[in-house]
């Protein structure tokens, strides 16, 4: 029987994982949650996120699904080296983007941005000196960016103003990587670009999350699915607002109507 893998995020910005993984595979179903009622989780405590996250792996496990990917950065904190939920494969963004930024980088001078939840962890911090002890790592925590991206601010000069300040340091101190540790950053990416400049590679968990299910697939550890698709985007709530930005990120992998849950 086709299952679908499950995704989920605090809200839609994961939408930018689930787009990267839909058009990778074309074949697999997708059940993704955005618990959009309880947005944000980066300004939360890792108690609250956890008991908000145990919630959500019920709900993607109710679903029938094969794997469960925790997209939301500030959520995968709080579940960090836990490899399944309930006998269920479950993948974090915190391990395979760490890996990704030291692949990535020669000199391993690398910079994490990300909610306050997810910089107050040092979850990639710890991370990446596990995997390569002598990197230096720069972590910025970027509480604006998140309704900028909200609010439909891409390829804006306010935006690209904020990014200025949260990259400061990190021009400075030369970094030659970047983790977009958040669900969001990657529509702004152009933004972040415009400050960078070309030199600096950024690492986004859509990407990485491709790689590490391909892997799961070539070794048999995931069965592939063949036949017809199903993507079902469900979210905690629902206004017009969140049904033309969940279109929006997901242009031009079609989506149908956005179904409410309650948890
Ligand atoms: N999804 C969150 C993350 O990746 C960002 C939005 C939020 O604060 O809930 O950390």
């Amino acid at each position: 029987m086709n299952k679908p893998i499950g995704i989920f995020d605090s809200g839609l910005g994961g939408l930018t994982v689930l787009k990267v993984l839909a058009k990778k595979f074309p074949e697999e179903s997708f059940c993704y949650l955005g618990d959009i009622a309880r947005l944000p989780y980066g300004n939360k405590s890792p108690e609250t996120i956890r008991r908000y996250g145990l919630q959500i792996l019920k709900f993607l496990k109710e679903q029938n699904v094969k794997a469960m990917i925790i997209a939301c950065n500030s959520a995968s904190t709080v579940f960090l080296g836990e490899n399944e939920f309930e006998g269920i494969p479950l993948l974090n963004v915190i391990e395979p983007g760490s890996a990704a930024a030291i692949a990535a980088s020669v000199d391993h001078k690398i910079g994490v941005l990300g909610t306050s939840a997810t910089v107050r962890s040092h979850a990639y911090r710890d991370t990446l000196l596990k995997m390569a002890p002598e990197a230096q790592v720069i972590e910025q925590a970027c509480p604006l960016l998140v309704p900028l991206v909200e609010e439909g601010m891409v390829n804006d000069p306010i935006t690209e103003l904020v990014a200025r300040r949260y990259l400061q340091q990190m021009i400075e101190q030369q970094v030659s990587t970047i983790i977009l540790g958040c669900t969001h950053y990657p529509v702004i990416r152009n933004d972040l670009k415009k400050v960078l400049g070309d030199k600096v590679s950024l690492v986004e968990s859509g990407d990485v999350l491709a790689q590490k299910l391909a892997t799961l697939f070539d070794q048999g550890v995931l069965a592939r699915q063949s036949g017809n698709r199903q993507i079902r985007v469900c979210i905690t709530d629902l206004t017009d607002h969140f049904e033309r930005l969940a279109h929006q990120l997901m242009h031009p992998e079609p989506i149908g109507q956005l179904e409410r849950v309650v948890l």
